[in-house]
């Protein structure tokens, strides 16, 4: 099969085992007729994080798990459990319609709800972690079921022990996630939703307002996979010690930065690539984002190898004028 419309950079590649999986007792017949005893399987959710190199020769498992269900725990909270397949999105939509806050800073990010946790989503100051309270797993090494809570995760910065210790090892099947009925908690520090808000006069925001003013930045500097092969931000924003920040301000005055914690700040990639001089260059099929050097885009035919040389030649570059590594973001697939 094909793999080409599975994966937003819309790169080719093929896969000689494909299953596309609507509920979770179907892993569990796949475990019992031992497809995973040789090869862990590679888990497609929206396709929309990853870099495909080449074929695949692990089962490719394509989850579709549908179903949104509402507990409702008291006068203040209620928990949203949804199927690892549906699209996040879609879900976002349905919480911000019935009132349900805690995501609307998430809207359009693409993907499936059981990649979410994966790495940790996160956008205009929220990340996943802020509402998750647990997920469902079927674990193909044992064939069992487990429940893992926020501790067990370990999430960090777009990243969680699924893509560390247990990568491959786990298969999200569903995502329970904690939301206020309200008062809602509004999350508009970030700094492009706060000159949104002004320009739009919209001094107290709701969740649908916030919920809009995701939807209309987002479109307006990330391009839509289905336009234009890419998978969001290529790279993670490198945090740095304050020293180094220091060190390196002093030669570029203009470079900015955001609090990571107590000693280190993060420092935009994009702004390094612009720097660096790539945005918006197209070399070959590849290139990256006229509106933000950190989408690495495809402009039609690129193969995975060629994505991943483009990347590596940014990170280069980086490196020499920089001192920085950027480390990617996507998940490569090898
Ligand atoms: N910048 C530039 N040039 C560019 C792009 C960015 O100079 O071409 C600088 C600007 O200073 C800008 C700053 O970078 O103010 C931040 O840019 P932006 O608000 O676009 O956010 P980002 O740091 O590039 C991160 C996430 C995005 C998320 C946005 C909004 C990562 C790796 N990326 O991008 O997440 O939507 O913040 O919260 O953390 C994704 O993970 O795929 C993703 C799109």
């Amino acid at each position: 099969i094909d793999l080409a419309p599975y994966n937003t950079l819309g790169v080719q590649a093929k896969a000689q085992i494909f299953y596309s999986i609507a509920e979770a007792e179907q892993l569990k017949a796949l475990y019992n007729e031992g497809l995973f005893r040789k090869k862990s399987p590679f888990i497609l959710g929206g396709g929309s994080n990853i870099l495909i190199k080449s074929d695949l020769k692990q089962p490719v498992l394509k989850i579709l798990i549908p179903g949104i269900e509402v507990i409702d725990v008291n006068d203040r909270e209620v928990w949203v459990k949804a199927g690892a397949g549906v699209v996040w999105h879609d879900l976002v939509r349905f919480c911000v319609e019935n009132g349900y806050g805690g995501i609307e800073n998430l809207a359009l990010i693409p993907g499936t709800t059981g990649a979410a946790p994966i790495q940790n989503i996160g956008a205009y100051g929220v990340e996943l972690k802020d509402v998750f309270q647990s997920l469902s797993a079927f674990m193909p090494e044992t064939g069992n079921m487990k429940v893992f809570n926020a501790e067990e995760c370990k999430f960090g910065y777009r990243d969680s022990v699924f893509k560390n210790q247990l990568k491959g090892k786990v298969i999200v099947t569903d995502v329970t996630l904690r939301l206020e009925k309200g008062p809602h908690k509004i999350e508009d520090s970030y700094y492009a939703l706060r000159k949104y808000f002004e320009s739009e006069n919209v001094t107290q925001p709701t969740i649908q307002d916030v919920f809009d003013a995701v939807v209309s930045i987002r479109r307006s500097k990330l391009p839509d996979p289905a336009l234009i092969g890419n998978a969001g931000s290529f790279f993670k924003n490198p945090i740095v010690s304050k020293e180094v920040y220091e060190n390196l301000k002093n030669e570029f005055s203009d470079i900015p930065s955001f609090p990571a914690d107590q000693n280190r700040v993060k420092i935009p990639a994009g702004w390094l690539i612009e720097q660096a001089g790539w945005k918006g260059k197209k070399v070959g099929n590849v290139g990256t984002y006229k509106n933000q050097a950190l989408v690495l885009v495809n402009h039609g035919g690129a193969t995975g190898e060629e994505v991943y040389e483009h990347a590596m030649n940014i990170q280069e570059s980086v490196k020499s004028l920089f001192g920085i590594e950027l480390v990617p973001e996507v998940n490569v697939i090898e």
